[in-house]
């Protein structure tokens, strides 16, 4: 009995592992016929996914950090990021209580109210209105008088003459005026600087942008650039903008470019956004894709032999 139930038992066993080697082989196989496909999915899943990847790369940079969204608000204090100050500056005269000797960004909502924003853009709007680009991108400089008209420009204060101040008032000047020294006084502080020792430079100049096609090379203002080495006597830059990214226009964020990676900041009606010049803020402007963005370009410099007046009617 003893031995029966061992013999069976041995039996069972035997039966058992011929089954399991069996079930194993079976499933051996039918993983050997599912690595094709799946080897296959695989590749072709990766595959879509670098092509999405490369495709969403191919469309606007790759774009890796938001320093300022447009909901944030930043007041009263501007946020500020230093950078290591490149050697641009050694290659020029140095003018103590000027030159930078620390660099970076900043970004302040508190210095320009979203009401002044918008009587500026009105401003913009309708100095705009008198001509204007053919291609996306028309700007008009109060200072020079400089309007993008078709594929050139025309001098405002020549070729409107006395009718210009049906369309500039006294108080749009003031005001532009004021907001140009608070935006100095600002970068003084922010920076360490004497601000009576910083002066307006060309070019100052309002910009318009939608997404029609560019024309001109002046209407190519997507390009990285460093503004010290396209305009030389440039030491502070500042833009103001004039209308919000997401609700007036979408693409057109300012972009800071990075050895690590890019900086972006979303612009917003009053919000002013400041760097020094040189080579530590390579930057560019993402297209705009939908809608009107304003801004102004507002520059400074140490020398004062490249100092511009602020602009009158007069
Ligand atoms: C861009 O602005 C110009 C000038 O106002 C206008 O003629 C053109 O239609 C605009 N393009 C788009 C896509 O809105
Ligand atoms: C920054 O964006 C540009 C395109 O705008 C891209 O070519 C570059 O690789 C990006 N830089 C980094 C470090 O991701």
């Amino acid at each position: 009995m003893v031995r029966m139930r061992n013999a069976k038992g041995s039996n069972a066993t035997e039966i058992e592992k011929k089954i399991k080697r069996g079930n194993a082989l079976r499933q051996g196989s039918a993983w050997r016929g599912y690595r094709g496909p799946i080897a296959f999915l695989l590749v072709a899943v990766c595959g879509c996914s670098a092509a999405v990847w490369m495709y969403m790369n191919s469309l606007d940079g790759d774009i890796t950090e938001t320093l300022v969204r447009h909901r944030e608000l930043i007041s009263p204090h501007p946020r500020v990021y230093t950078v290591h100050c490149s050697e641009d500056y050694d290659n020029q005269k140095r003018y103590p209580g000027c030159t930078p000797q620390k660099c970076g960004r900043a970004v302040t909502d508190g210095v320009v109210t979203r009401e002044e924003a918008q009587i500026l853009r009105r401003l913009a709007e309708r100095g705009l209105a008198l001509a204007g680009s053919e291609g996306g991108a028309s700007i008009l400089d109060l200072h020079s008088g400089a309007l993008s008209m078709g594929k050139q420009f025309v001098n405002i204060y020549r070729y409107f003459g006395d009718q210009i101040s049906d369309v500039f008032t006294e108080e749009d000047f003031k005001l532009y005026r004021d907001v140009r020294g608070r935006i100095q006084a600002v970068i003084a502080e922010t920076f360490g600087l004497d601000p009576t020792l910083l002066y307006l430079t060309k070019p100052t100049f309002f910009s318009r942008i939608n997404s029609t096609a560019a024309k001109t090379q002046h209407d190519e203002y997507w390009h990285p650039h460093i503004d010290k080495v396209t305009y030389g006597s440039f030491d502070y830059t500042s833009l103001l903008y004039l209308s919000d990214y997401g609700s007036d226009f979408t693409g057109g964020r300012f972009i800071f470019m990075d050895q690590s990676g890019n900086r972006t900041v979303e612009p917003r009606a009053g919000r002013v956004s400041f760097f020094s010049s040189g080579s530590e803020n390579l930057h560019r402007v993402e297209k705009v894709s939908w809608g009107t963005r304003y801004a102004i370009t507002v520059s400074f410099t140490c020398d004062p032999a490249h100092a511009i007046s602020d602009p009158t009617l007069s």
